[in-house]
């Protein structure tokens, strides 16, 4: 084996001088992938866990420069899905053997925490043998709390970019990584398990960026990480920016996996975006984690953080059955789990 390789399987880190290397070339893919596989299979065998998302209001208060759903974005279709349509989508998420529920959505003032609050709430009642995940973006301690409190057990919030110099590229004033981050020790001290993560190609990304968010994540220490190809999106400030590549994606999965083997990664829609079988390919590289749409079929279309996202028309409206297919195609099997960190 590698020597580069060798040293992440055994010691789950390496050097800055020793990643660039191995993020730099892609010659020693095809190892990354089976070593970061082969650690995959030592913890969690050939289970993928699903987790149910439900996008249920693409309103944003926000304004990062590469998000299609950016408050400053009007040819955006704006919806939001009430506490009964989120319900039901549980309902029949359940039914489909779901037993996570992500509620996903921009920064949306309108679901305040009293709003929140009975919908986690009722969530938990009805299905008290399931795990609830927030991303909401950032919030106060108390309103994190809050919501912990009646029930929300996970929260997802990607740090994006660890490097202050490259977040302040990809996003305006207005907002602070260090806020950003304070959310996530926050979470954690709260007792969520947290998931962070970042986007790979994201315009003006370098070596180093990449090499911080790893340096971050070792600090962060989070139960689960979300990495995605970054997908230009016509209606933004970077509609001119180039997409990230698969290749690299796949790269920073199998380093991921190495780096922590208990992690929960999913393989994600962006990149099942930018290649038919990237899906597949990421659960190969050492992802282990899907997050089919729950949403109502008639708003998919409208979540559009970046272009052309897969599984928004009609068609789509039997995700699971899809994915069943596909998982077992690449050698894998999705379980009716909870799927919590095995630790
Ligand atoms: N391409 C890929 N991913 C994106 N996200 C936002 N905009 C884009 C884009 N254009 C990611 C961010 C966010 C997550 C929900 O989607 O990382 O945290
Ligand atoms: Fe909504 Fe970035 S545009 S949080």
């Amino acid at each position: 084996m590698n020597n580069l390789i060798n040293k992440l399987y055994n010691e789950h880190n390496l050097s800055d001088d020793e990643l660039i290397q191995i993020i730099e070339t892609n010659e020693l893919d095809n190892e990354l992938h089976i070593s970061a596989d082969k650690i995959r299979r030592e913890i969690y065998g050939d289970k993928v866990f699903i987790r149910g998302l439900i996008e249920f209001s693409n309103y944003c208060k926000n304004n990062c420069y590469y998000c299609g759903i950016r408050r400053d974005n009007k040819k955006a279709v704006r919806y939001r899905l009430s506490k009964e349509q989120i319900l039901n989508c549980c309902k029949e998420g359940y039914s489909l053997g779901f037993r996570t529920f992500v509620l996903q959505s921009g920064e949306d003032p309108y679901y305040n925490d009293d709003l929140m609050i009975d919908i986690v709430s009722s969530i938990r009642h009805n299905h008290p043998d399931c795990a609830i995940t927030l991303s909401l973006g950032e919030k106060t301690k108390e309103s994190y709390k809050a919501f912990f409190d009646v029930g929300a057990n996970r929260y997802l919030l990607r740090h994006e970019t660890a490097s202050p110099e490259h977040y302040r590229k990809l996003h305006p004033e207005s907002m602070s990584l260090e806020n950003r981050k304070q959310c996530l020790f926050n979470l954690k001290e709260i007792g969520y398990q947290v998931g962070s993560g970042f986007m790979v190609g994201s315009p003006f990304q370098t070596t180093e960026n990449l090499i911080e968010d790893l340096r971050f994540l070792q600090k962060l220490k989070p139960d689960m990480i979300g990495i995605g190809p970054y997908i230009t999106h016509e209606e933004t400030p970077f509609s001119n920016q180039k997409s990230g590549s698969v290749e690299l994606t796949l790269r920073l999965l199998s380093i991921l996996r190495l780096m922590f083997p208990y992690v929960l990664l999913p393989a994600t829609t962006a990149l099942g975006t930018l290649h038919k079988q990237g899906r597949e390919l990421g659960l190969k590289a050492g992802a282990n984690v899907l997050m089919p749409n729950l949403s109502p079929v008639n708003v998919r279309k409208f979540y559009d953080i970046y272009d052309n996202k897969i599984c928004t028309g009609e068609e789509a409206a039997q995700c699971k059955g899809c994915l069943e297919k596909r998982v077992s195609a690449a050698g894998y099997r999705i379980v009716v789990d909870r799927g919590d960190v095995e630790k």
